[in-house]
């Protein structure tokens, strides 16, 4: 860590001139472990922040200058705007994200009273789905409030952080990255009821087994506008349920309710798309039980099952996140493995026994690269804590 923060240091005073009044930051990426697609239909999700993340080093300014500078995209070099200038634009790349931060606050009523240097080093893959853009996002809230004592808590940075990526940036995304991220436990999972906000820690204990996250490189293209797609199919189909039942969301409905009822939805492709939205936030509740019970394998089952839904119903996989779990599933010593986050690439997350990692990396990747015909790379990785200041 120490060495991890003086290189930073070091790097701001090369790109700022000097390291006076810098302060080192971080913030975790995210992996989900059961219920996806689920956070934008009412219902629930059970992500864990992880140890990786992004660093930031910042500091004010007494200017409105902002200046931003990633470690992970050197050639863009030093991108600079302004407090006067808070608007969207493709050649602000990245800074977008943290620009959209700041917007919001204002928007929510805080405005920013200066300017910035931000420099960041992200150590969560690229596009691999692990939520590189939420890290960022709360990271530069809790940087805000840090600067300014903006009176918010780190639930308020989950919903500042959203907010931004919705209105500033154009994604249509739900709360579960951003609030994964602001509120992470170290060795805990968190169940979260998107519908009202509440949420529970749930220890993540695996008992001889770590989670293993395989990134399949493939590179993301129409997964936005697909993640779009799949939303106002689920509006569409919930606004066909209503006609008959009374409920505000999909993730009201139980299993059996909702099979009563599926004649109402008009369509057979949007039948199936609320089917996994209905299921899978019953089979969430379900996994957050068994893992308290302290049964894996059954978690590891419904893991399974979320897979199987995705792949055939919401139709989110694809060919690279399909093969990375099919020949998961055939490692012995692998308790359940599945997609996580938006799908259409980036990574899956296995349960793996300590003894079989070894083989699950060599096997799987071996697999991935004869029928993909690139690799995949593979991450033992830990749930780890929120955002914090780096003394
Ligand atoms: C992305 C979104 C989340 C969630 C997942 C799918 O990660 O940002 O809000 O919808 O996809 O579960």
């Amino acid at each position: 860590m120490e060495n991890i923060r003086e290189s930073l240091l070091e790097k701001f005073g090369e790109i700022f001139g000097d390291t006076v009044d810098a302060k080192v930051y971080f913030a975790p990426g995210r992996v989900n472990l059961i219920g996806e697609h689920t956070d934008y239909n009412g219902g629930h999700v059970f992500p864990c922040a992880l140890t990786i993340g992004t660093y930031g080093v910042a500091r004010k300014r007494t200017d409105n200058r902002l200046r931003f500078y990633s470690m992970n995209f050197e050639k863009l070099g030093l991108v600079e705007s302004s407090l006067d200038d808070l608007t969207p634009s493709p050649e602000a790349d990245w800074t977008n994200y943290p620009k959209g931060v700041i917007w919001a606050f204002g928007e929510k009523g805080m405005k920013v009273p200066g300017g910035m240097d931000l420099l960041l080093l992200g150590n969560i893959p690229n596009g691999s789905g692990l939520s590189s853009s939420a890290s960022v996002e709360v990271l530069t809230g809790f940087v805000l409030r840090d600067f300014f004592g903006f009176d918010v808590t780190n639930q308020d940075l989950a919903l500042i952080g959203q907010f931004s990526e919705n209105q500033f940036n154009k994604v249509n995304c739900g709360i579960m990255d951003q609030f994964a991220i602001a509120m992470g436990k170290k060795d805990n999972a968190i169940f979260l009821d998107t519908a009202d906000l509440s949420y529970e820690y749930a220890p993540i204990i695996l008992k001889g087994a770590k989670l293993v996250i395989a990134c399949s490189n493939k590179k993301r293209g129409l997964g936005d506008s697909k993640y779009n797609e799949r939303r106002s199919e689920c509006e569409t189909a919930l606004a066909e349920l209503q006609k008959a039942v009374p409920i505000a969301s999909l993730g009201e409905l139980d299993e059996e309710t909702f099979e009563k009822n599926a004649g109402l939805i008009e369509n057979e492709v949007r039948r199936r798309r609320a089917k996994h939205a209905v299921y899978e936030n019953q089979r969430t509740i379900r996994a957050v039980k068994a893992l308290k019970a302290n049964d894996i394998e059954a978690f590891g089952q419904l893991m399974n099952a979320s897979h199987v839904s995705l792949r055939d119903d919401y139709e989110v996989t694809g060919i690279e996140l399909d093969t990375l779990v099919e020949e998961a599933w055939k490692v012995d010593g692998v308790i359940g493995s599945r997609m996580t986050g938006a799908g259409f690439g980036g990574c899956t997350v296995s349960i793996v026994k300590d003894e079989a990692i070894d083989e699950f990396i060599e096997k799987v990747g071996a697999a991935y690269k004869e029928k993909i015909g690139y690799n995949a790379d593979f991450y033992v990785v830990e749930a780890g804590d929120g955002p914090c200041v780096m003394e």
